[in-house]
């Protein structure tokens, strides 16, 4: 699939986010841990809610969406392996291991590949499953992961405040004996929420959104219906679309909180970003937005997952902005496709320095990652003339509805099978029925 966008014209009206792919995810795996049934709300319709449920189905739990509420029946568990094809496909799925080891003693968990963006390490998840007394060997590309009784809690330090480590020994150590004390532990959003969670299913976790999470383990917890947080990158990413078009858009259901400082470089930038209870209304004006520097940092820094989004931004950008990449070692792999479409960009390392232009150009550009990709479908929103992103593929693993939701903001934005052209026709030397765009 790619999307043909004809840039340049100025987003309007209110737009609805969805719950949260990172929150959802680990939320998931850890309905693994509770009898009953999970009921999770405001699910959003993602390729990695897909895989995350088939993986769940795999391991003999009931699992069916409809909508956007899932429901998950844990009681049929029987399997207590991920294989390599889930786990190729999203990553996330290596977070059922803890879990696995709390319910069966067991795991044998295809061992996570990296992807465009990093190498992707699991060591602190490991180190930490040891600490809990969990035997973890790694061979021919599987981690087999065994358990005594019970897991035992004990303090871990995690080197990086590392999100899904963060998640996955919050989920090891609800049912463990004893307590677990996670320090220099990530204070996302989305690991609040997964506490949250497993507070309501009766598990005592302590300081979650905090550096130091106290879990003190309980014998059992019971499955309760939960609705998800907001995506608060999904919201940044259709601020940047209402920015770089100069537009006037409201994004509601958010929670203004988990957006602090996006929507501070925003009015660094002289977007006027006006917060409601649970929306925030976006005006950029006419006027050409001033150039900003950014510096990726775990939450409450600026989120990684919205550097490249304003990337996009920069590039049309009054002035020089400098963006530095803190969290991965490689995710400013959307640059060379941006500098494709005109935009003055020299990385080095994990530092790019943008000099802004007047405006990008449309042209054929590739997206190889998921933010990456949403951020050329934005620097194609500002563009003059026509740019075809292909591998929307990548960008339907965390947008739900994407194109659909930019052509209610007014944007020309068409969803069209790969070698179909611009104005429709199917390119020389192609086969099959006719072209038609998704509506
Ligand atoms: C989560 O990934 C998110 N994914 C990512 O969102 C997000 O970019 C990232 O957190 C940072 O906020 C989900 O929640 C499903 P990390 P995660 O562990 O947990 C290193 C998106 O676009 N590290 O905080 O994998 C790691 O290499 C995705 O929605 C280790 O060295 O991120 C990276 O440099 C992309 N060893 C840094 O920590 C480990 O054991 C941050 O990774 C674990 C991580």
């Amino acid at each position: 699939m790619k999307l043909i966008i004809k840039g340049r014209r100025p987003l309007s009206g209110r737009v609805r986010v969805h719950g949260s792919k990172n929150a959802v995810l680990p939320i998931i795996a850890a309905s693994l841990l509770v009898d009953g049934e999970t009921v999770i709300t405001q699910v959003p319709h993602l390729e990695d809610v897909h895989t995350a449920v088939e993986v769940m189905a795999s391991l003999g739990v009931d699992a069916r969406l409809r909508g956007s509420t899932l429901t998950l029946r844990p009681e049929g568990l029987s399997s207590f392996e991920a294989p390599y094809d889930y786990v190729r496909r999203m990553r996330a799925s290596f977070l059922v291991t803890g879990p696995l080891l709390a319910r069966l003693g067991r795991a044998r968990i295809s061992l996570p590949g990296g992807c465009a963006i990093g190498s992707r390490p699991i060591d602190l998840h490991l180190k930490g499953l040891e600490a809990l007394g969990a035997r973890i060997r790694v061979g021919h590309g599987y981690i087999e992961a065994s358990a005594a009784e019970r897991l035992t809690g004990s303090r871990v330090y995690l080197d990086y405040p590392s999100v899904g480590a963060t998640e996955h020994l919050m989920m090891a150590s609800c049912l463990a004996e004893g307590t677990t004390v996670i320090e220099n532990a990530a204070e996302e959003p989305e690991i609040v929420d997964l506490a949250n969670y497993l507070n309501a299913a009766g598990a005592s976790i302590y300081g979650a959104g905090t550096k130091v999470i106290r879990i003190e383990g309980v014998r059992a917890l019971k499955g309760v219906r939960h609705q998800v947080i907001p995506d608060r990158i999904e919201a940044g990413t259709y601020m940047v679309a209402a920015a770089i078009t100069g537009g006037y858009v409201e994004i509601e259901g958010v929670v203004p909180d988990h957006l602090t400082a996006v929507s501070a470089k925003l009015r660094e930038m002289g977007v006027d970003v006006v917060e409601d209870e649970n929306s925030i209304l976006v005006n950029a004006s006419r006027r050409r937005l001033k150039a900003v520097n950014i510096k990726t940092m775990p939450y409450p820094g600026f989120p990684t997952d919205m550097q490249a989004p304003f990337m996009a931004l920069l590039a049309v950008a009054e002035g020089t902005g400098v963006v530095t990449e803190t969290v991965f070692e490689n995710r400013l792999i959307h640059v060379v496709e941006m500098v494709r479409m005109g935009a003055d960009i020299q990385v080095d390392g994990r530092v790019a320095t943008v000099q802004g232009r007047r405006s990008l150009y449309g042209a054929p550009v590739t997206a190889t990652d998921l933010r990456g990709g949403a951020a050329l479908v934005l620097a194609g929103l500002g563009a003059v003339g026509v740019t075809e992103v292909s591998g929307v593929e990548h960008i339907d693993r965390g947008y739900d509805s994407l194109d659909a939701n930019l052509r209610r903001l007014g944007a020309s934005v068409r969803r069209v099978r790969p070698r179909e052209t611009a104005d429709g026709r199917l390119a020389a030397g192609t086969t099959g029925g006719l072209a038609g765009g998704r509506h």
